[in-house]
């Protein structure tokens, strides 16, 4: 059986009403293009796709799907921003990586990258476990809102800053489910 998606065309979520911005034929058209780049790029490395939790999971699954090579999967959690729209400015490490990434060819995949401070952290933190080489993929780039010097490898879409949900990411919890990309209408 075939997953039925839940693709409604607003979305009210925490009193806050959210319209389609990226839709899910673009997001499966943009995956389909990712992993024929990853599958190139890392042929006979045997990879190993370091998901960052919460948000990464769905996008996470998705993209292993549309690479055919060996690889590998493990994840890593940071704190979050908690249940607010804008970053607490501090990043913390609430699960470490199981696996023993020592020269091994890793690829950080994050849902969106906003400030840059959270990659930052996990190149930083991957780099002292002496990997072969860091590749960071994020599904979602808000070019303006970034603040520090970022190292991405792959991105799906570059955004404006705005507040966006769905596809595993969330708002105060809520929307993760949502099978496509929804952006803030206040944002408009
Ligand atoms: P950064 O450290 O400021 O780059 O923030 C990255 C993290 O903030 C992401 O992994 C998300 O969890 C969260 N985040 C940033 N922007 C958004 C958004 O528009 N919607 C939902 N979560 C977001």
């Amino acid at each position: 059986m075939s997953l039925k998606f839940h693709l409604p065309d607003e979305v009210n979520c925490n009193n806050e009403k959210f319209r389609v911005f990226i839709t899910k034929e673009q997001i499966d058209e943009r995956l389909a293009q990712l992993g024929t780049q990853l599958d190139k790029k890392f042929e006979g490395k045997r990879p190993i796709f370091i998901g960052v939790l919460n948000g990464a999971f769905i996008f996470l699954a998705d993209i292993m799907r549309h690479v055919s090579i060996d690889c590998e999967v493990d994840f890593m959690k940071l704190s979050s921003y908690g249940d607010e729209k804008v970053s607490s400015g501090q990043v913390t490490e609430l699960k470490h990586v199981d696996a023993n990434l020592e020269g091994r060819h890793v690829i950080l995949v994050e849902d969106i990258v906003d400030t840059g401070l959270s990659i930052n952290f996990l190149v930083k933190r991957v780099k002292e476990m002496n990997p072969a080489s860091v590749s960071v993929l994020t599904l979602l780039h808000k070019k303006d809102a970034t603040r520090h010097d970022v190292q991405l490898d792959y991105v799906g879409f570059e955004i404006p800053d705005a507040f966006v949900l769905g596809y595993g990411l969330d708002y105060a919890q809520e929307g993760r489910n949502l099978a496509q990309i929804y952006v803030i209408e206040s944002h408009e």
